[in-house]
């Protein structure tokens, strides 16, 4: 008889993770101000402090506030010029946006795999993906984990492609203690809802560079140009203008980011310590030269050999059951979309992003941010699953599954 909570068991975690988002006063006091000060909109002074505060902790000279992380990214294309029918890398183990911002540019994503430790773009395989029309790459950090930027701005640099770092996942995160976002021609933040720091929507452009900051600041704010009238727009841009509620509730939140980040940093390295004890899951693999994760996911990869017959999607189930919110993730490579169908796209061969869709799946980041006995819930919940493998095994597949 199994105990497997799945199968009707008690399920070892009787009670809810943290959860997410996290605000108190600071919050509060930051909505207030700006509903009381009148200016809402994307003229809030509070826009210019983010903004200031932002690029400051990110080491980057300018930041360009923006109403989520989807248009940064398309903004950054726009600013650094990318033309109908040019092509622009980009990874397949990513969300949606970083390959839709390219089709809406009229640009054509070029799918590049994945390297099998940091599940970033592999730098080995970018020079053999430049062609003629290639203009630019955006390596993503994902999870948090910083891409190998010496290689890609290395090869970037050497082709003439311009580099915009794509850090939805990695607030904080630094690379040989250089933040990202701040080491590409741009960087691009999200700050949706379940992000690092979030106010349910919004997002941040990060350049270093004077001419691309005016660039994407103008294509935000209807091709208007700095010190210009209201009146006049000098290029075509739209409105993509963050608001004042979501800079006063950023701000507040930054100011909370360094210890959430060490906290996370902390918890993930004990659950990797203990969960390489399981013997069935492999915790994330962190380069050398990361010196600080952001760890918006914890990826786990199933070690398919220790449980034969058990998918990453029935495991997920089984945890979930046992009261561990997992994510099973992508159900498969982002060319695989069927947007992809009717729009222009170009893909190398991407077998480590078909075994990162098969194997792989995440906690999110909340987790790393509980107490250190919520941890060991965690691993016990993996035990319990592991030592009924064979029962679990042996379950019907699921017409899903
Ligand atoms: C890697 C990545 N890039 C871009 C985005 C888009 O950000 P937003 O949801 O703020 O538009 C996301 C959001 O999930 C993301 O995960």
């Amino acid at each position: 008889m199994t105990s497997l909570a799945l199968f009707g068991g008690r399920a070892v975690r009787q009670k809810p993770f943290a959860t997410w988002p996290i605000f108190d006063d600071s919050e509060k006091r930051a909505v207030l101000e700006v509903l009381e000060s009148g200016a809402w909109g994307g003229y809030s002074l509070k826009v210019p402090e983010l903004e200031q505060r932002f690029a400051a902790f990110h080491e980057a000279r300018f930041g360009i506030a923006a109403s989520n992380g989807t248009v940064t990214l398309e903004a950054a294309l726009a600013a650094t010029g990318i033309q109908p029918g040019d092509e622009v890398i980009v990874p397949p183990i990513t969300f949606i946006a970083t390959a839709t911002a390219v089709l809406r540019a009229g640009a054509v994503p070029v799918f590049v795999d994945i390297d099998p430790l940091s599940f970033n773009l592999d730098p080995k395989r970018l020079a053999d993906a430049i062609t003629l029309k290639s203009r630019a790459v955006i390596p993503v950090h994902f999870a948090g984990h910083p891409a190998d930027l010496d290689a890609i701005i290395k090869t970037a640099s050497n082709h003439g492609l311009a580099v915009i770092e794509d850090a939805a996942h990695a607030h904080g995160a630094s690379w040989r203690g250089r933040r990202v976002g701040s080491l590409g021609h741009f960087g691009s933040f999200s700050f949706q809802q379940s992000k690092n720091m979030t106010a349910g929507e919004g997002g941040m452009l990060l350049t270093s560079d004077e001419a691309l900051a005016e660039q994407a600041r103008s294509v935000c704010n209807q091709g208007r140009r700095t010190g210009g009238a209201w009146y006049e727009h000098v290029r075509l841009g739209t409105n993509y203008r963050m608001t004042g509620w979501q800079a006063a509730i950023l701000i507040a939140q930054l100011e909370r980011l360094p210890r959430q980040l060490e906290r996370r940093a902390r918890n993930a390295a004990i659950l990797t310590e203990k969960l390489k004890a399981t013997g069935v899951l492999a915790p994330p693999a962190v380069d050398s030269r990361v010196t600080a994760h952001g760890f918006h996911l914890y990826v786990l990869r199933l070690n398919t050999e220790a449980l034969p017959g058990i998918s990453r999607d029935l495991i997920v189930e089984a945890l979930a059951a046992e009261g561990i919110p997992g994510v099973s993730g992508y159900p498969y490579p982002l060319y695989a979309n069927k947007v992809f169908a009717s729009h222009p796209y170009l893909c190398r061969q991407c077998p480590e992003a078909e075994r990162f869709c098969r194997e792989c799946f995440w906690v999110s980041h909340e987790i790393l941010l509980s107490s250190e006995a919520d941890l060991d819930d965690f691993i016990r919940a993996v035990e319990k699953v592991r030592d009924s493998a064979a029962e679990l095994a042996s379950m019907p597949a699921k017409a899903t599954r």
